[in-house]
C-alpha cells in the first residue's frame, strides 16, 4: 500500500463526523448486510470480553456491548475513536473503552474471549494481515469474527467493488492463515462474490464442545 498507517488514521479521522451517515445508508447494503452478520455470529456470553479491531466509529463494538460483559474497540484514526466514545456516552453505555491499538499491536493485554473486525483488515497487505492474525491469535480468544472484503471467486473481477485502498485477501489465503493459527472455520458467509463473513473458532474450544458444524452459505443456500 501507498499510503502510510498515519495519512490512513488522518484519512478516516476526516471522515469520521460523515462516517456513520454514509455506512449506514441503504446505499451500503453490502456493508450493511456484513457488519449484521459480525454482530450476529459474534454472539458473546454474558460474561464474555470482547475486542473490536478497527473499530472505527463504534458500530459493531457499540451494537455488542448489550449481550457483552465487556468490549474494548481499538482503531488506529483519533476522529473515529472520538466519534465512537461520544455515541458510547450519548447512548449511556457504560461497559465499552475506546483507544488507539493497531491490528499487530492492538495495546490490550487483558482477558479477551471474542475477537471482532469488521470492514478494517484489508488496509494491510496479505502479509500484514497474516502477521495479524497470529496476533490476535496469541491473545487467546476463543472465537473470531471477521467480515471483509475477500474474494470468492477470481482475484481478478471484472468489475471490482472497491477501489484504491483496499487490498481484499482472498478467502482460501485467509482460511490458511487462521487454520495455520489454531483455529477451525465453523462459518463462512458469502455476502458478495467480493465480500464475506468467516467465522473460527480455536480449534480445543470446538472439540471440546463438540457442537459446532462446518456451516457455508452460498447464494443464500446453506450447506453443511
Ligand atoms: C471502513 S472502517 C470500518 C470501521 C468499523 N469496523 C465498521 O464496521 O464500521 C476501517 C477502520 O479501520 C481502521 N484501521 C485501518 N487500518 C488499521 C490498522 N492497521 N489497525 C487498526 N485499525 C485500522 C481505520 O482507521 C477505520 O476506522
Amino acid at each position: 500500500m501507498d499510503e502510510s498507517l498515519e495519512e490512513l488514521a488522518d484519512r478516516f479521522s476526516q471522515i469520521a463526523d460523515r462516517y456513520d451517515e454514509k455506512h449506514g445508508s441503504e446505499e451500503k447494503p453490502v456493508y450493511n448486510a456484513c457488519a449484521s452478520l459480525v454482530i450476529e455470529h459474534a454472539a458473546p456470553h454474558p460474561d464474555d470480553v470482547v475486542l473490536d479491531l478497527g473499530t472505527g466509529t463504534g458500530v459493531i463494538a457499540l451494537a455488542l456491548a448489550g449481550d457483552a460483559d465487556y468490549v474494548v474497540g481499538r482503531d488506529i484514526s483519533d476522529g473515529m475513536i472520538e466519534q465512537a466514545r461520544s455515541k458510547a456516552a450519548d447512548s449511556g453505555i457504560e461497559n465499552v473503552e475506546f483507544g488507539y491499538g493497531e491490528f499487530r499491536d492492538p495495546r490490550y493485554d487483558g482477558n479477551v474471549d471474542i475477537i471482532v473486525s469488521n470492514f478494517a483488515l484489508h488496509h494491510l497487505p496479505d502479509e500484514e494481515k497474516r502477521e495479524a492474525i497470529e496476533v490476535i491469535a496469541d491473545l487467546g480468544p476463543r472465537r473470531l469474527v471477521l467480515g471483509d472484503a475477500m474474494f470468492f471467486g477470481s482475484s481478478n473481477p471484472e468489475e471490482p467493488l472497491f477501489d484504491h485502498g483496499v487490498d481484499a485477501a482472498t478467502v482460501g489465503m485467509l482460511v490458511d492463515v487462521l487454520t495455520d493459527a489454531g483455529f477451525v472455520i465453523t462459518t463462512a458467509e458469502r455476502v458478495h462474490d467480493q465480500v464475506g463473513v468467516l467465522v473460527a473458532e480455536k480449534i480445543g474450544n470446538a472439540v471440546e464442545q463438540d457442537t459446532v458444524s462446518a456451516e457455508v452459505t452460498i447464494d443464500g443456500d446453506t450447506q453443511k
